[in-house]
């Protein structure tokens, strides 16, 4: 039996195995993908250990994504621009890694929820390894540009920066964010995890798709865009689903299915 995984800490909560496994049947292919709870400080350890034991490839989450930069002998651009690793290979006995968190949301804004990105204003608020993770992708497909606002204006300047070389993005602080309507809003910030909403003006949403990349329950960011006149509202449960995908073809080489998946996981948490 083939063996993949997902490391995190913690991991309980992971979708992973549930996706992996409907991907999988898709194709007819006999796999096994486990949940692995790593201690904070051991991923290394762990993931040698899985690797020895015959693991395939594997997913890390939070709080991994560096340590599996840091193991991995071969890196994507993706990886390497996201300064971050999401999936795994061994091949050969080398072992590669990929990010595809950001593909993963175009994927989602692309083809699931109808919305091109080339020649979009795109906002951005937040300036963590979210935003790390996703800015390449998005700069890739040609928007008219990012706005990246954060609350520690430092950082998103400092992003902005490190970025401009795959296109047009600037960094500000969240208070100078103007209250004139952009096409897109993603909040990848982690401020909805507390409950918190953010300090935005409310004209900046008027008509523009917002989108918040966590998934599991309508966050403050999403009822605040609701409430103001957004066009379309979204969690980040479709990006999850993608970058499984993308992950899977990482691993198989075959693109599976995923509205059926996401619909699926929509109706069973109803
Ligand atoms: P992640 O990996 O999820 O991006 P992170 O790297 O810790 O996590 O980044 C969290 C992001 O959420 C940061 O941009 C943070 O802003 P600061 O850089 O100013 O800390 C942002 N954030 C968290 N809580 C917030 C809040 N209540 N209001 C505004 N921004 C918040």
């Amino acid at each position: 039996m083939k063996r993949f995984a997902v490391f995190g800490n913690p991991i309980n909560h992971s979708l992973s195995p549930m996706i992996h496994n409907e991907f999988a049947n898709e194709f007819g292919i006999e796999l096994s993908y486990e949940k692995i709870l790593s201690p904070i400080g051991d991923f290394a350890l762990t993931a040698n250990e899985f690797i020895k034991d015959g693991g395939l490839g594997f997913n890390i989450t939070v709080p991994f994504k560096l340590d599996a930069f840091n193991f991995c002998e071969e890196l994507t651009s993706n990886a390497r621009a996201a300064g971050a690793v999401n999936t795994i290979k061994v091949q050969n006995k080398v072992i590669y890694g990929e990010n595809t968190d950001g593909n993963g949301l175009v994927n989602d804004l692309e083809n699931n929820l109808g919305e091109s990105l080339g020649g979009k204003e795109i906002l951005i608020i937040g300036a963590g390894g979210a935003t790390q993770g996703i800015l390449k992708p998005i700069l890739d497909k040609n928007p008219e540009k990012i706005l990246l606002a954060n609350r520690t204006s430092e950082k998103s300047i400092k992003l902005a920066n490190d970025f401009l070389k795959f296109g047009k993005v600037c960094g500000f602080g969240i208070h100078q964010i103007k209250p004139k309507p952009v096409d897109i809003v993603i909040n990848a910030t982690s401020a909805s995890i507390g409950g918190g909403m953010l300090d935005l003006p409310s004209g900046l949403c008027e008509d523009a798709l917002c989108y918040d990349l966590m998934y599991g329950m309508q966050t403050p960011f999403m009822k605040w865009a609701l409430e103001n006149s957004a066009r379309q509202v979204s969690d980040g449960l479709g990006m999850l689903v993608e970058q499984a995908a993308l992950s899977f073809n990482f691993w198989h080489g075959k693109s599976p299915k995923t509205d059926s998946v996401i619909r699926l996981i929509r109706e069973t948490s109803d």
